[in-house]
Order: C-alpha cells, then sequence, then structure tokens
C-alpha cells in the first residue's frame, strides 16, 4: 500500500508538534472552522474529486470524506453501504447493484461514473482513492476521514493510519465506532482524532474520549449547547457539529462557541460567519 505523504519514519518532534498543534484549544478564537462535508456536496457530487476542487473553490478550511476498502485492499471514499445511489453500478453491474461496496476491486470502481448521479455535468467522475483525495487537498485544505462502518472491514485503522500518517498535520480521524477509535488510538496515538455521536455525549462517554487522547468531540448540531461545548473544552478536547445547512442552524451553532461547523454549503457557512 502506498503511504500518503513522507515517510514512515516520521521524527517523533514533528509529529508532536503537528498533534500540539491541531489540539491546542487555546489558540486565538477566530470563529468555527468551516468543513465541507463530503466536499461541497450540495454543488459536486459527494466524495469525489470534483467535490474536492468545489470545496476549495468556497475556501472550506477542511473537507470531510467517508473511507471504505476494496475487495483488493485500496482505501477508497464512498458514503453508503452500496453503490446504488451514487454510481451508475446498476447499468454496469446489472446483477451486483446492491452488493456491498467491499466487494468491488478498484479496477471495478474505476469503470463506474460516480457524477452524472447529481448532475450531467459531472458526468465521468470516479470513485477517488483516499490518497488521490488527499493529494487534491495538500496544503490547501485539511483533511476529516471518517471510517465508515469499520467494523465490515477488520485492520481498516491501521491501514488508515499508515497511508494519513505522512500528512503530519492538517488531518483528523474519526468515526461513529468507538471501539474502532479505540484500535486507531493504540495504532496511531499521534494522528489526532475524533469521536461521532449521534445523540448528545455523556459526561461518562466525554471522560472516556479524554482517557484515549481523542482531540475532537463531533455530535450532531441538533444537541450542541454552549454547556456542551464547555464540558468538552474543559476536557481539554475540541467541538465540531454535523451537518449544518439552513443559515438560521448555522447563526445558531456558531453561537455555542463550536470549534468547527461541517456543512455541505461551505459558501454559505462562510458567509454566514462573516456577518
Ligand atoms: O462528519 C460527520 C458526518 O459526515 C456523519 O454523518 O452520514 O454524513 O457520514 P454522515
Ligand atoms: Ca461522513
Amino acid at each position: 500500500m502506498r503511504r500518503l505523504l513522507g515517510t514512515l519514519l516520521v521524527p517523533a518532534a514533528l509529529l508532536a508538534t503537528a498533534t500540539v498543534a491541531l489540539a491546542d484549544t487555546d489558540r486565538p478564537r477566530t470563529g468555527p472552522e468551516v468543513v465541507a462535508h463530503r466536499g461541497a456536496s450540495a454543488d459536486a457530487p459527494e466524495n469525489t474529486l470534483a467535490a474536492a476542487d468545489e470545496a476549495l473553490a468556497q475556501r472550506a478550511d477542511a473537507v470531510e470524506v467517508d473511507v471504505q476498502r476494496t475487495a483488493d485492499g485500496h482505501l477508497v471514499l464512498v458514503h453508503d453501504a452500496t453503490l446504488a445511489r451514487t454510481t451508475d453500478v446498476e447499468r454496469v453491474f446489472p446483477t451486483r447493484a446492491l452488493a456491498p461496496v467491499g466487494t468491488f476491486t478498484l479496477a471495478e470502481l474505476r469503470r463506474l461514473d460516480a457524477g452524472s448521479w447529481f448532475s450531467p455535468a459531472f458526468a465521468g467522475e470516479r470513485v477517488p482513492t483516499l490518497a488521490e483525495f488527499a493529494d487534491r487537498l495538500r496544503g490547501r485544505a485539511d483533511l476529516l476521514v471518517e471510517l465508515k462502518d469499520p467494523a465490515r472491514y477488520p485492520g481498516v485503522e491501521k491501514e488508515v493510519a499508515y497511508e494519513v500518517d505522512g500528512l503530519r498535520s492538517g488531518v483528523v480521524v474519526q468515526s461513529f465506532d468507538h471501539d474502532a477509535m479505540r484500535r486507531f488510538a493504540e495504532a496511531a496515538p499521534e494522528i489526532p482524532a475524533g469521536w461521532l455521536f449521534g445523540g448528545r455525549p455523556t459526561t461518562a462517554q466525554l471522560d472516556d474520549a479524554a482517557a484515549h487522547g481523542v482531540t475532537q468531540i463531533n455530535p450532531s448540531f441538533r444537541v450542541v449547547d454552549a454547556a456542551l461545548v464547555a464540558e468538552v473544552r474543559a476536557r481539554g478536547m475540541q467541538t465540531g457539529v454535523y451537518t449544518v445547512n439552513d443559515t438560521d442552524d448555522m447563526r445558531q451553532v456558531a453561537a455555542t462557541g463550536v470549534d468547527r461547523i461541517i456543512t455541505d454549503r461551505p459558501r454559505v457557512l462562510r458567509k454566514v460567519l462573516a456577518g
């Protein structure tokens, strides 16, 4: 497997610097960071290089993606368990339209059109690898990698850690699967990690996350208020919220003091934050 950037032998001092930079909750606050959800997915097909380009054009600080693994071991970006919604798999592989993503090889995925479902303007977009997507963002925006259903992909934590390790800074790995994130922390304690939550995290969960060196607590915006943001910050972590697309919600969520907001509409969020 190819490593994204750099080598395995990253000097410990450099890794420590990168981690401190991302985990620093005392930095001067200039409002929440803008994170493009699956790329700028309101304006381009999600989890594609076109969505990365659009996120950059809309001045996102970071881009969130969903990583899964092909049958032949490549890390690729797809959100759903199947390819039916976001590709023309039904046309290309009529008998496998509802087969799990992980049953396809990379060569097979390359035959799919991941753009036309969104708009004919994006015909021919491909399912990208994590490496390709990171290369596209390199030096221009940070990367927020979600391990999507990691229980389906034994060992994926280590593989993702290996791939993103060379980025040194500007990358965070997150998942709803906290057992997977504990394995990730063991494999790569130096890489910033986030725990996703569907509901409001309990005090015990926040303590658990802090004990596992978690950098970001990332719940749905619907459960976040200023008290939760303070609880997270008191434990030395940051708060990011998903997925905020309505302008009133953006204003409300920003007022709670969250560190980052994940949205399909980075340009709109940027404008709201600018007042
Ligand atoms: O980054 C958080 C958010 O992406 C989680 O939800 O379903 O869009 O992956 P989902
Ligand atoms: Ca996601």
